[in-house]
């Protein structure tokens, strides 16, 4: 029998796979049995009213989660899947609470990976899967991430080598009159305009459904991490050093001084491979004991705004 085959039979009988997918790893269970997916809060230590999202094999398995499904989803379907694009919409009278955490929608997406694919159309259902981390933490974007983090928790971790796009999906809520991106990714806004022919809206609102991507605190390393200007940055360095700290920066720019207790990682100028690089290195900081984190304030962009939100609440998580 293949790993993948194991797989898909492990998820059959109500236990926990990780598998790869293009964004981050995630922690899979079979979305339509209810005691797996508990299984997935547990190990997380995730709040049981957040909602999680279901992994599709094709668009052709939506009707089977979703209703009311407009043709502004089948055209986001085509042009976007597999890819790291999330879709909320109405959900389907059959689909558990546990998936929705409640609410009226579900978020449904087909990933981008072979391995991933291949589970899930040998498995042929959908499978339920959050980033593989504990709850707030940083995404495992490798195999060896999952298991320091959940090892002990699943009955099967699929390698199938780092991510290629390093965070999460973008989740557009198609269940209101108007699309709404609810957590940007690496597709960005522009991307969904070409297909909707009109830009979504950023950003929840009020009545929005409950993201945990969307909280102000997720995300984060166990060590306290600051943004900062470049400008600010080496004072900020001296400051700590000064204070008897270790420090670690993530920065495009060039170390202005060396010093024994300072890892300063040069970060790509690009932001599809800074975002590529982004928890790995906040693990590897993590796994050094420094003190403190400071990364380099990324440009006003809209190419940069997914890593920017990740950035930002990382700072607000670990602080
Ligand atoms: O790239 C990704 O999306 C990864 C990979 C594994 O697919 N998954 C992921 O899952 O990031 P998770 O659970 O860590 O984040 C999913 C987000 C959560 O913030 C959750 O609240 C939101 O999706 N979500 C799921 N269903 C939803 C719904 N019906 N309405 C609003 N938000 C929803
Ligand atoms: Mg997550």
């Amino acid at each position: 029998m293949t790993e993948v085959s194991r797989a898909a039979e492990l998820l059959r009988a109500g236990e926990l796979v990780a598998f790869p997918t293009e964004t981050v790893y995630g922690l899979g269970a079979d979305a339509s049995n209810p005691r797996a997916v508990a299984r997935i809060f547990a190990a997380k230590g995730r709040p049981a009213d957040h909602p999680l999202i279901v992994h599709l094999p094709d668009a052709a398995h939506l009707p089977r989660w979703a209703v009311d499904i407009p043709e502004t989803a089948h055209k986001l379907a085509a042009a976007f899947w597999p890819g790291p694009l999330t879709l909320i919409l109405k959900r389907h009278p059959s689909v558990s609470d546990a998936i929705t955490g409640g609410q009226d929608t579900v978020g449904l997406r087909v990933p981008n990976h072979p391995l991933a694919l291949q589970l899930l159309c040998e498995f042929d259902g959908g499978v339920a899967a959050p980033s593989a981390n504990r709850f707030g933490h940083v995404s495992p974007t490798t195999a060896a991430h999952v298991r320091e983090e959940l090892g002990s928790a699943v009955a099967l971790i699929l390698d199938g080598g780092p991510c290629a796009v390093g965070i999460e999906s973008t989740i557009l809520d198609l269940s209101g009159t108007q699309a709404r991106i609810l957590r940007p990714g690496m597709l960005d806004a522009d991307a969904i305009a070409g297909i909707l022919g009109a830009p979504p809206i950023v950003g929840g609102s009020q009545d929005a459904p409950r993201v945990s991507g969307s909280l102000e605190a997720h995300y984060a390393p166990r060590t306290p991490l600051r943004l900062a200007t470049t400008d600010k940055l080496g004072e900020l360095v001296r400051i700590a050093l000064q204070a008897g700290k270790s420090v670690a920066v993530l920065s495009t720019a060039a170390p202005p001084l060396t010093h024994e207790c300072l890892n300063w990682c040069r970060a790509a100028t690009d932001a599809t491979q800074f975002a590529h690089d982004l928890y790995a290195r906040l693990r590897e900081f993590d796994a050094s004991g420094c003190d403190l984190i400071l990364v380099a304030t990324p440009p006003d962009d809209l190419r940069w705004s997914a890593v920017a939100d990740r950035l930002k609440r990382a700072a607000a998580g670990s602080n």
